[in-house]
């Protein structure tokens, strides 16, 4: 069988979008967000809509956040939100790929089926899946929160400015 070669048209900048609920940032994303850097000139990190959980901070409380963490990086590092498809936002705003983080084998079911369920409504974009930095294969979100929530040191493992914003909040609540 002959093999035609199939070369894809360069574009001219290398556009990713990492989604996530991000309720909040981790460590472990921006872990992802840096590794995302080595391989595209821009990521936009999107608040997505995640139908099957009920977050603690508000969306604009979730980019706030987010956005502190790149303040010299605003030209490589944008921050925004989609309420609708994913793909069709990526498609729209030029992007090639989504990129998803790997922790473990645990991680690879769900992320195997959004990622076959995307292509199959947008095909011109790709997922690329990069390994979380091994120190971080054990935290989420959810884990910080309950951590945080019943007065554990969460430091280290977000940003401080969002190890201050879990205290509020739950000092808030008590
Ligand atoms: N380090 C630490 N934690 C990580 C991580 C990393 N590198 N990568 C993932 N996680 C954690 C997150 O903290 C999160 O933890 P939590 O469940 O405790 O909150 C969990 O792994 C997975 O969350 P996240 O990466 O935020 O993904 P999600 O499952 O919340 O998001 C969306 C899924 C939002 C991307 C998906 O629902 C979506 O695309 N929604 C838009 C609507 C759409 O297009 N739907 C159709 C999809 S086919």
């Amino acid at each position: 069988m002959t093999y035609t070669p199939f070369i894809p048209e360069k574009t001219s900048e290398s556009v990713a979008v990492y989604p996530g609920t991000f309720d909040p940032i981790t460590m472990g994303h921006l872990d992802i967000i840096n590794r995302g850097l080595t391989l595209f000139d821009r990521v936009i990190v999107v608040v997505a809509v995640n139908s099957s959980k009920e977050p603690l901070f508000k969306v604009e409380e979730r980019v706030e956040m987010i956005r502190e963490c790149f303040p010299d990086d605003a030209d490589r590092v944008e921050t925004d939100t989609v309420s609708g498809l994913l793909v069709d936002y990526a498609y729209t705003r030029g992007a090639k790929a989504i990129i998803r983080g790997l922790r473990a084998v645990s991680d690879f079911d769900y992320e195997f089926q959004l990622a076959l369920m995307n292509r199959r409504i947008e095909r011109e974009v790709e997922t690329v899946f990069l390994m979380t930095g091994f120190r971080w294969i054990y935290i989420s979100s959810s884990i910080i929160k309950d951590a945080a929530r019943h007065g554990g040191d969460v430091s280290g493992l977000v940003p401080d400015h969002v190890c201050e914003r879990l205290r509020q909040r739950f000092m808030q609540g008590r």
